[in-house]
């Protein structure tokens, strides 16, 4: 009875300093729904996860690990977005990734992924996850690796 009362306080201790954050600009959907996966795949991992559509994002809170993602409009992210990397404060140490949509170039995860950067963060995963229109099956999977890999980030 004791023992397991410690182990779901434990686990919600652990649960609390595993919070990641995943922040997305999207016109049509297609960025939403990776955004969305993503936070399947870290809550999937055990990490409490809030993803945050670009004009309702207020602050970023303690958080362990974050994921930006937007659709590509004009070579560049979409504003919302811009101006909230513009505005957070130092990211050191945390882990970060970057994702979207795109129609033909592509150019915004990489934007962001290098403005994550500059900010301090820790990059993971290699190369920022970009998709071709709307996510497959297959492409949304992905995303949930992608989650569940910034979960993981979390506890090293
Ligand atoms: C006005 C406009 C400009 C766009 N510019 C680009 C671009 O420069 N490069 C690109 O790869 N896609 C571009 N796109 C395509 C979108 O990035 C693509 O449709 C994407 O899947 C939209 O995803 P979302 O629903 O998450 O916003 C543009 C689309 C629009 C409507």
């Amino acid at each position: 009875m004791f023992e397991n009362t410690f182990l779901l306080v434990g686990l919600a201790l652990l649960q609390m300093n595993m919070r990641v954050v995943v922040i997305y600009e999207s016109t049509m959907g297609r960025t939403r729904a990776m955004a969305q996966a993503i936070g399947e795949g870290a809550r999937l991992e055990g990490a409490q996860c809030d993803v945050i559509e670009a004009a309702q994002f207020e602050e970023l809170g303690e958080a362990c690990a974050i994921a930006v993602g937007s659709s590509t409009r004009m070579t560049r992210p979409l504003p919302r977005i811009r101006q909230i990397l513009s505005e957070l404060n130092s990211l050191n140490g945390i882990s970060a990734a970057s994702f979207g949509s795109y129609g033909w170039s592509g150019e915004a995860p990489d934007v962001i992924a290098n403005l994550l950067s500059g900010l301090g963060a820790k990059l993971i995963d290699g190369q920022p996850l970009k998709v071709k229109d709307f996510p497959s099956i297959e492409q949304l999977e992905k995303c949930r690796e992608l989650g569940r890999n910034l979960a993981r980030a979390c506890t090293r």
